[in-house]
């Protein structure tokens, strides 16, 4: 009996603890994105970050710095589609229920302007006429290195 409740109070501090003192945010730093003038204005690019986010960076303007790129986060936050930079059409659209934000993020139209919904952006930074964005280092997905056990038998 002591021992059951010496697991049942090791497990409620446990969680308290984890409740108290939750998990430090994740490592964030800079990453190459691309060559910046290799993007012309209108172009977009998809990148993903080391922890798997999707984020659309895009050139919008020709003025020779940061300001001309937006990095937006690719997915949608309505129920989590592909979103698009739609240079002709001057907005960011996710076709799954027609939901379209401006330049910047902000929701538009469709569910995300009702839900009022934009899409976070990523900061960036040309270094040496590279395009560098600021995101999380660490993947949030643990991998598995253990084999399928038909390749462990065989
Ligand atoms: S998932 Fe994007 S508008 Fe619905």
């Amino acid at each position: 009996m002591a021992g059951g409740l010496a697991a049942s109070y090791g497990t409620f501090f446990a969680y308290s603890g984890r409740f108290l003192y939750p998990a430090r945010p994740a490592e964030r730093g800079w990453m190459y994105v691309a060559v910046a003038n290799d993007l012309q204005v209108g172009d977009a690019l998809t990148y993903r970050t080391p922890a798997g986010a999707g984020v659309t960076v895009a050139r919008q303007g020709d003025e020779g710095g940061v300001g001309d790129f937006i990095a937006l986060s690719s997915v949608c936050p309505h129920l989590g589609c592909q979103v698009f930079w739609e240079a002709n059409n001057d907005r960011f659209f996710c076709p799954c229920h027609n939901g379209a934000f401006d330049p910047s993020g902000k929701p538009k139209s469709g569910p995300v302007a009702e839900a009022n919904q934009s899409l976070p952006e990523y900061e960036l930074r040309i270094e040496d006429g590279l395009l560098m964005i600021n995101v999380e280092l660490e993947s949030l997905v643990s991998v598995s290195t253990r084999q399928p056990r038909d390749e462990r038998t065989a």
